[in-house]
């Protein structure tokens, strides 16, 4: 399906002769066109005014991708496939660095950011952005799976927040009064974000998808009791919004803002959503937690986040560059933590007086990264996970049971030939 979605839009891209936009607007300024998800609360322009401030001869045009992160990943590739240059800086998530260096669409950015400056970034997340002994991205924001909890409700009933899938249930049941108020709400849907919430559920069940030598091991006993598991919290104990299976992060992030969950798993960055945007009736009610654990584990989060990486095909690589080292600068930073909750990929900001003061939660998500593991770090990523989205989205739609749903992807990514062991960290 993706492959011929893709094909059809690299021949309309074709069709349409590739990059036919202007590099330089009516007054003169170099134009730097940069795609990136959604702007939510206009964050990111308000960077941008910055940085065109202090370089009045740029003008940076910013283009809202959509919001799941595959969508957007095939949109880049069908710009990449056909050598459009009429974008400069890619906002590329911190899986498909590996596989964007891999095809020559991303420019080696070693020789351009200065090696004394590797160390202040988490280690974890330049990991991400380095394959082939190169570094094809710089690391801008970094993400990891929390719990959200409404601690008004939780507070009212005495309970303290979960620290087992188990205990979960048991809040849930005790809180719950759908359709007003669900117990759990994620992101299932055949997406991105299942296979990192799934992730979770067996790297916190002792389980995983890919041993330390390249081995596939997604059929294992610790993946089987995660996934009945998720299966159980929506179909045997029903504490999950019934559309889970649908849901993605605007989803769930939005029925929890209407006061209609109690716990919600989501990342960092929408942290600022739920205390400044209009729609939220839940500002100063949440507490933050680390996603819980099974009988045979501990807590495990996924890594997720951005990073900006320069076209190969850039026209204007010294201006692009010089928008990728502003952004990813520690004073900007510094600004998107306090503004929109984007987590620095920058360790010292983590210990910046003026961050800690004006929001303490950062130490609270610095905490829960602690836990956060990477998704494998190989090109062909996007494979393995589409593969693992259709396997576990069936068991989950009950089309099929957990049991056949591991065994059939198993064998699903056994049997593309390169998939397993290439490159892994
Ligand atoms: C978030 C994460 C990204 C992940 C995506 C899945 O945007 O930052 O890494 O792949 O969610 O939906």
């Amino acid at each position: 399906m993706r492959r011929i979605a893709l094909a059809a839009a690299v021949i309309l891209a074709t069709m349409a002769g590739g990059c036919t936009l202007s590099a330089r607007s009516d007054d003169g300024r170099t134009v730097i066109r940069f795609a990136n998800g959604p702007d939510h609360g206009n964050f990111i322009h308000h960077r941008i005014a910055e940085f065109e401030a202090l370089h009045p001869d740029i003008r940076v045009d910013m283009l809202e991708m959509p919001a799941a992160s595959d969508t957007e990943h095939n949109q880049y590739a069908t710009y990449l496939i056909a050598e459009d240059s009429s974008i400069d800086v890619y906002a590329v998530d911190v899986i498909w660095p590996a596989e964007f260096g891999a095809a020559g669409w991303a420019e080696p950015l070693e020789g351009r950011l200065p090696q004394d400056d590797w160390k202040h970034f988490l280690n974890g997340a330049l990991a991400a952005c380095q394959s082939d002994g190169h570094i094809w991205a710089v690391p801008w924001y970094v993400n990891a799976g929390v719990l959200y909890y409404r601690k008004d409700l939780l507070d009212r009933a005495g309970l303290q927040p979960p620290q087992t899938w188990d205990e979960l249930v048991t809040d849930c049941q005790k809180l719950q009064q759908p359709p007003d108020l669900y117990g759990y709400l994620g992101q299932w849907k055949q997406y991105e974000g299942l296979v990192c919430n799934f992730l979770e559920f067996i790297w916190g069940n002792g389980g995983d998808v890919l041993s330390p030598d390249g081995r596939v091991v997604v059929d294992s006993a610790q993946n089987l009791e995660a996934l009945q598991t998720m299966c159980d919290l929506r179909n045997k104990y029903q504490v999950t919004a019934p559309d889970i299976n649908i849901s993605q992060e605007d989803e769930s992030l939005n029925l929890f803002m209407a006061g209609k969950g109690v716990f919600l798993r989501e990342w960092p960055y929408t942290w600022a959503i739920l205390q400044k945007s209009p729609a939220s009736h839940v500002a100063g009610k949440v507490g933050i937690t680390r996603v819980p654990h099974g009988p045979h584990g501990s807590w495990a989060a996924s890594t997720g986040g951005w990073n900006l990486m320069l076209s190969h095909y850039s026209q204007h690589k010294a201006q692009a560059w010089a928008f990728i080292d502003f952004m990813t600068s520690t004073h900007t930073q510094a600004e998107m933590v306090l503004e929109a909750a984007f987590m620095p990929t920058r360790e010292p900001v983590y210990g910046d007086p003026r961050v800690l003061a004006a929001m303490p939660e950062v130490a609270k998500f610095h905490e829960c990264f602690e836990w956060a593991r990477p998704r494998p770090v190989t090109p062909y990523y996007s494979q393995i996970s589409d593969m693992l989205q259709a396997d576990v989205s069936r068991a989950i739609n009950g089309q099929t049971t957990p049991a056949q749903a591991l065994r059939q992807a198993q064998s699903d990514i056994e049997s593309r030939p390169g998939l397993a062991r290439h490159d892994l960290p």
